[in-house]
Order: C-alpha cells, then structure tokens, then sequence
C-alpha cells in the first residue's frame, strides 16, 4: 500500500495515464471515494492513456459502458446498487474476459460479489479544494507482483501518510 497527492483533476489523469500503461488483460481496478472525489476523472485519464477517443462521462445511469482501446475499457458505477444479487445482472465473469481492463466506481460496495484479485484506489479530500490524497492498494497476485513497479511510477505524486 502506498499514499500519493494529486492537487488538480489533470493530476489525477496523470496519475490514472501511468497506472494504465502498468495495465493488462484481464485487469480489475476498484475506484472508492466519496461524489466529487475523482473517480471519473481517474477514469478519464486512464482511458486515454489506453488511447480510448471517445469521451468517457459517468455510467450513473447505465451501470456499465464499453471502450475501446489499446484494452478494452469497462467503466462500471455501482453506486445505484442496493443489493449485492443484482452484481449477477452486471454480467462481471464475462466483462473480465479478454483483452479488457475493467474499472468500477464504487467498487468496495460490492466487494463480496467480485473476484479477491484487484487494485484499489482510494480517493480522500485534501485540505486544499482540488486536493486528493489517493491510497493505492492490491488485494491478490495479480497487482502485488506490479506493486514495485507502480510505486516507481506513481513517484512524482508519492507522499508518506
Ligand atoms: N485532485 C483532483 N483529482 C480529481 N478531481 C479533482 C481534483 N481536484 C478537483 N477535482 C474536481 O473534482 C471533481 C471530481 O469529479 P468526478 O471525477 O466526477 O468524481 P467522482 O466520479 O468520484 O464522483 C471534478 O469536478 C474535478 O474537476
Ligand atoms: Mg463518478
């Protein structure tokens, strides 16, 4: 686990384009953090780095949206989601087929519900309005083997909690 500090929304795109690169199929990112936080402009971020043209706005309403790009992007919000048996509607075995990379705004309300093997990026308020204090976490092999390597990456924004 390490701590990073972007202090505007760029930064935080900035941030998400190096973590992208990092990126391979089959790939699950938890987005979590309060409305407003950063999750979407991550995302935003992340998807161009991928080489993704189409605009990237919030899935709010549709749950889910594809991408494509050098992966293809699955960009899901869950934050609608009441009960941990509608994840089953999401279709998520299937989505994390492939060459895609999937991110879910939300993610920890559905935790139980999703394979143990993910990155975890936790967005806080700063003291400043456009700062965001992001927590980037790995549960399972996947990522932990990437860990060293995205510390390297992330270096310029890397601060000790
Ligand atoms: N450091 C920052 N990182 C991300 N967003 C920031 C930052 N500073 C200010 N913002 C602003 O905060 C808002 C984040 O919105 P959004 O990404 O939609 O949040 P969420 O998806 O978590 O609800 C945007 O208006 C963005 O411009
Ligand atoms: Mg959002």
């Amino acid at each position: 686990m390490f701590n990073a500090r972007t202090k505007s929304a760029e930064e935080t795109q900035a941030l998400a384009a190096c973590i992208a690169e990092l990126a391979i199929a089959k790939d699950l990112l938890l987005l979590v953090g309060d409305l407003g936080a950063g999750k979407t402009a991550f995302t935003q971020g992340f998807g161009k780095s991928l080489g993704v043209e189409e605009s990237i706005t919030s899935p709010t309403f549709t749950l889910a949206k594809d991408y494509s790009g050098r992966l293809t992007l699955n960009h899901l919000d869950v934050y609608r989601i009441e009960d941990l048996e509608e994840v089953r509607d999401l279709a998520l075995p299937e989505l994390l087929e492939g060459e895609t990379v999937t991110l879910i705004e939300w993610g920890d309300q559905i935790v139980p519900a999703i394979p143990q093997n993910y990155l975890e990026i936790r967005f806080e308020y700063g003291q400043e309005d456009n700062e965001r204090i992001v927590t980037i976490s790995s549960v399972g092999a996947s990522w932990h083997g990437r860990m060293e390597e995205l510390k390297e990456a992330l270096a310029d924004w890397s601060i000790q909690k």
